[in-house]
Order: C-alpha cells, then sequence, then structure tokens
C-alpha cells in the first residue's frame, strides 16, 4: 500500500513537472496567416460572400483533388508546431486534405461539415516545421475539394518533444529525419554533365545538386545527343527503320546506364527520384536516334514502370527550350510536349512543362530581341556558342527552375530542397 501511494506521488509529482515544462516551452502566441492575402496562394478564388471570416475574405479552393490553399509561415526554432485552420464546410460530407510541409505529407486534416458555410470551426493539427521558412499546403484529396479556409494559426513550440517522465522510455522524435534518397537523371545534353571538363555544354543537371540538402544524391546519368530510345538501348539503336517507321533496336538489351539504374542493390530504390527529359533529339526524321509519337510515349511509360516497381517516384519534364525570339518575345521551339503531357497523365505522372518554364525565364532575363552574338550581352552568358546549350551559369538558373516548379507543384521531392 505504502510502495503503491509513493508510485502515485511520484507519478502525480512528474506530472506536474511535465506540465510545467509543457507550459514553459508552449507559451509562444500564435502567429495568424491569413488565405487571402499574399504570400498565401489560393487555387480557387478569394471570396467574401459568407459572414465571420476574418480579414477581408477566404480562401474558396476549387472543387478538385489537389487544389490547395498554401501558406508561407516562419518558425523562430525547429520542432513541432501547433496548427489551426479556421474553415467552414456548408455541406454535409467532410472534405479530407493532406497537409504538407515543405512539400511533404505530415499530417492529414478531416475538416467535417459545419452545417453552413456562415459557421466556421477550427482544425487543430501537429507538424514538424524547420527554423525559418516553411510551406504549408492543404492539399484535398477528394473532388469536393477543400471547404472555406479563413485563416491558418501556427504556434511553434520548438525543440525536441520533452520525455513525460525520466523514467519513461524515450517517446519517437516527432519528425524522423528523412532518409537518404537519390535523384536520378535521365536525359539528353541539355541535363548532361560537361564532358571533359569542358566549359559548354553543361546540363542543368550538372547544376541541380546545390539546391538539395544532404538527403538528396544527384546522379546524373544524361547523355548528349540521345534520343528516349538511344538512352535506354546505347549501343542497339541501328540506322534502319522497320516498316512501322520506328528504329530497329537489336538486341534489345538495355544500355549499362539504365542497366544501373534497375539494378536490385545499387539502383533505384524506394522513395528516390527519376527525373526524365527527351524530346529534343528524338524528333530527328533519321534512325538511330529518330522515334515516333507513339513509341517515345511507351518508352516513357515503361521508365514510369520500371521506377515505380522499385518505390521510387518518376516525374517527367518536357524538353528545355532554346532561345529563339518573336521580336521582343522568346517563344516555345521544342516538339514532344503533348505526347510528354500524354504519357505523364497515362502513366499518373507529374509532369514539369520545361519548355514552357525555360522561355518564360528567357523573358524574364529579356533576351529579346536577340542579334545572333552568343558570346556577349545576357545570351552570351547564358548559352553556350549556339542557341541550345548552357553554359554553367544558364544550367545554374535552369536547374533553379526546376526546382521552383517542384515546390509549385507540390511535388514531395521538394522537401529536400535546401
Ligand atoms: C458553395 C459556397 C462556396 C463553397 C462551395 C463549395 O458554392 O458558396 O463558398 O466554396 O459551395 O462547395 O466548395
Ligand atoms: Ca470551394
Amino acid at each position: 500500500m505504502k510502495s503503491r501511494l509513493i508510485i502515485a506521488a511520484t507519478a502525480a509529482l512528474a506530472t506536474a513537472l511535465t506540465t510545467l515544462l509543457y507550459s514553459a516551452i508552449a507559451t509562444a502566441a500564435p502567429t495568424r496567416y491569413e488565405a487571402e492575402a499574399a504570400p498565401a496562394v489560393c487555387t480557387g478564388t478569394i471570396d467574401a460572400n459568407h459572414a465571420g471570416y476574418s480579414g477581408s475574405g477566404f480562401c474558396n479552393g476549387d472543387n478538385a483533388v489537389g487544389a490547395g490553399a498554401q501558406f508561407t509561415v516562419t518558425a523562430s526554432v525547429s520542432g513541432t508546431a501547433t496548427l489551426a485552420v479556421r474553415y467552414a464546410n456548408g455541406t454535409t460530407a467532410n472534405r479530407p486534405a493532406d497537409v504538407l510541409v515543405n512539400g511533404v505529407a505530415r499530417s492529414a486534416a478531416a475538416f467535417d461539415a459545419t452545417g453552413a458555410w456562415a459557421t466556421w470551426a477550427t482544425a487543430t493539427l501537429t507538424v514538424p516545421l524547420n527554423s525559418g521558412g516553411n510551406t504549408i499546403r492543404l492539399s484535398p484529396t477528394t473532388g469536393d475539394g477543400l471547404p472555406n479556409i479563413d485563416y491558418l494559426e501556427v504556434t511553434a513550440e520548438g525543440g525536441p518533444t520533452p520525455n513525460p517522465s525520466p523514467c519513461a522510455p524515450p517517446s519517437p522524435s516527432p519528425s524522423p529525419s528523412p532518409s537518404r534518397i537519390t535523384v536520378w537523371l535521365a536525359g539528353d545534353s541539355t541535363m548532361a554533365d560537361p564532358s571533359g571538363g569542358a566549359v559548354c555544354p553543361a546540363g542543368w543537371g550538372n547544376q541541380f545538386a546545390p539546391y538539395f540538402n544532404s538527403n538528396a544524391t544527384v546522379r546524373n546519368s544524361a547523355v548528349g545527343g540521345r534520343s528516349i530510345q538511344t538512352w535506354l538501348y546505347d549501343p542497339n539503336v541501328t540506322s534502319t527503320k522497320n516498316p512501322a517507321g520506328e528504329c530497329v533496336v537489336t538486341p534489345t538489351t538495355y544500355s549499362a546506364r539504365w542497366q544501373a539504374m534497375l539494378d536490385p542493390t545499387s539502383g533505384m530504390k524506394p522513395g528516390d527520384y527519376l527525373l526524365i527529359q527527351f524530346g529534343i533529339n528524338d524528333g530527328d526524321s533519321n534512325c538511330p536516334r529518330h522515334v515516333g509519337s507513339a513509341r517515345y510515349q511507351q518508352l516513357l511509360g515503361v521508365m514510369a514502370a520500371a521506377a515505380k516497381a522499385r518505390g521510387a517516384h518518376p516525374v517527367f519534364l518536357t524538353p528545355a527550350a532554346a532561345i529563339t525570339c518573336s521580336g521582343s518575345t522568346a517563344v516555345g521551339n521544342r516538339g514532344f510536349i503533348t505526347e510528354t503531357n500524354t504519357a505523364a497523365s497515362a502513366n499518373g505522372v507529374p509532369v514539369i512543362d520545361l519548355h514552357r518554364l525555360s522561355y518564360t525565364l528567357y523573358n524574364s532575363l529579356h533576351f529579346c530581341p536577340f542579334n545572333g552574338d552568343f558570346n556577349s550581352g545576357p545570351v552570351g552568358a547564358f548559352f553556350c556558342n549556339d542557341h541550345t546549350h548552357y553554359e554553367a551559369a544558364g544550367a545554374r538558373q535552369i536547374a533553379g527552375v526546376v526546382a521552383k516548379a517542384l515546390r509549385d507543384q507540390a511535388i514531395p521531392l521538394a522537401g529536400y530542397l535546401r
């Protein structure tokens, strides 16, 4: 009896101490981020037609999977933070959503019905945050989309979660450190490493690693001059076309570079990413580079399926644009855009439209009109002495465009960006 009393008293003391510890740590006032105000992004409209919101309105997301409300929040310390999401759901069904922190799903919210669109409720969640800026994206998982979102309040608690009792075993870390992954790159010269110490050309894949933290390793297996088919089957693609107009591949043995990615011990593993960008050489009318539309899509599907079979995540990219000006506007000049998009939806693979993003970058850098001089001016510093290939500085900027797209499109690889 006496020992039970001592145990009870000890437990009570431990609880009191823990409460004290928690309150000492978790006294920070919440910071409110309105959904209608930048830098928040609402995939939908900012509305004000249902009373009771704070600020000047709320985010009425589109009724679609992934049509999110995204907040950029600042935490003074890294560690666990409490999120309070104020929302209204005037329907009778809940509107579930994933909660992505810096692109990685960390929690989920049910967003139950609140009874009316003017009746607001608060959903509370806990997520890990980095010290400094973080994106928090509420990403609906059904076609109903999000409820209307008024604001997000963040209370950063910071530090590791305190141990409930000095005698209890340590509780698991709230945010297990992400596992180490490899980002595999397959593509052509606009993505490839420079050969033999040359300055030109340097593909964007050569400048991609600096955008990632130490948990992601970039392995660039892009090779200049390759179509998707020659990349996959070197040296077995012949210069002969078959009656269907495709280049004859014989024997149908995969290239060493693709076999390396498929290797069960040293190749793609769960959590890895495979970024694939072809389409510049594939338009050649002659073999071995020529690849027809259907064959191009088929081979993208083969690569995506092989990545998925190993637990890796494929991402397709449309080809980077060369510099072509129409007056003072840089315009697109590559093929296989539709094919890349079609293969992406057919295979359930995200696609980064690098074609559009690259010429959009050229426009923001005012490359046009261009007088054809690749040795001076902004175009000279960006491109090699042709209209296609990059110097390191240009490659670095294109790599940055791809990194930004990972964030903007909430592709979870973004969670490994610096
Ligand atoms: C109604 C309501 C909107 C809401 C929408 C929805 O149109 O007025 O505020 O966002 O339903 O179902 O998402
Ligand atoms: Ca809506």
